[in-house]
């Protein structure tokens, strides 16, 4: 698949086989990860990679009760490293959230690309996941994805006319 077949295929996945994901795959998966961009190329992240099967449960909590999450053989906890990323974007605004945003976006699509699904979970209480994962104060939990086989063909979602994304020159 070209690359814009798999973000059109990519599909929020929330159900899952328990078959295990190839290991020269997840490498390429968190391979894609790695070759993002990041302000100032600081790379501000880390990547924590649960596969035991009693921190996954206990994850499911720590993700307000979403079930499905511990369904994959894998879940992925995407952390930002405030101290490291560019302080000021825009003047205002510390960059880690974004970078790691981008970071675990070529994570996803390359999933995708290798027929794996994943869903994006933000709703979810960094103090719990900190406490479950060792995850030092100075670091920021920005999203969680579950990866592995889907067991399901999620329906496409609607989206906005493109009419309504951009305006040309001027804001409108
Ligand atoms: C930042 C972000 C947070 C999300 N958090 C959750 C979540 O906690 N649980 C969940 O089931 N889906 C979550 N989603 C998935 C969205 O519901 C989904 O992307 C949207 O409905 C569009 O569907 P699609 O991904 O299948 O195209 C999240 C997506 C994004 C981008």
């Amino acid at each position: 698949m070209d690359l814009m077949e798999v973000m059109k295929a990519r599909r929020s996945v929330r159900k899952y086989r328990p078959d295990p994901i190839p290991e020269d795959i997840f490498k390429a998966i968190i391979s894609a990860a790695r070759v993002a961009p990041s302000a100032t190329n600081a790379q501000p992240w880390k990547f924590i990679i649960v596969t035991d099967e009693e921190l996954k449960l206990k994850l499911i909590n720590a993700c307000n009760g979403q079930k499905f999450i511990a369904e994959a053989p894998v879940i992925i906890v995407g952390c930002g490293l405030p101290d490291e990323a560019y302080a000021t974007v825009g003047g205002y605004m510390n960059s880690f959230a974004m970078d790691v945003t981008i970071a675990m976006d070529h994570l996803i699509l390359a999933a995708a690309a290798y027929g794996l699904g994943t869903c994006w979970i933000a709703a979810f209480k960094e103090d719990k996941v900190r406490e479950l994962l060792g995850i030092p104060d100075d670091v920021r939990v920005v999203a969680l994805t579950p990866i592995g086989y889907p067991n399901d063909q999620p329906s496409k979602e609607s989206r906005k006319d493109l009419a309504e994304l951009i305006c040309y020159d001027k804001f409108e």
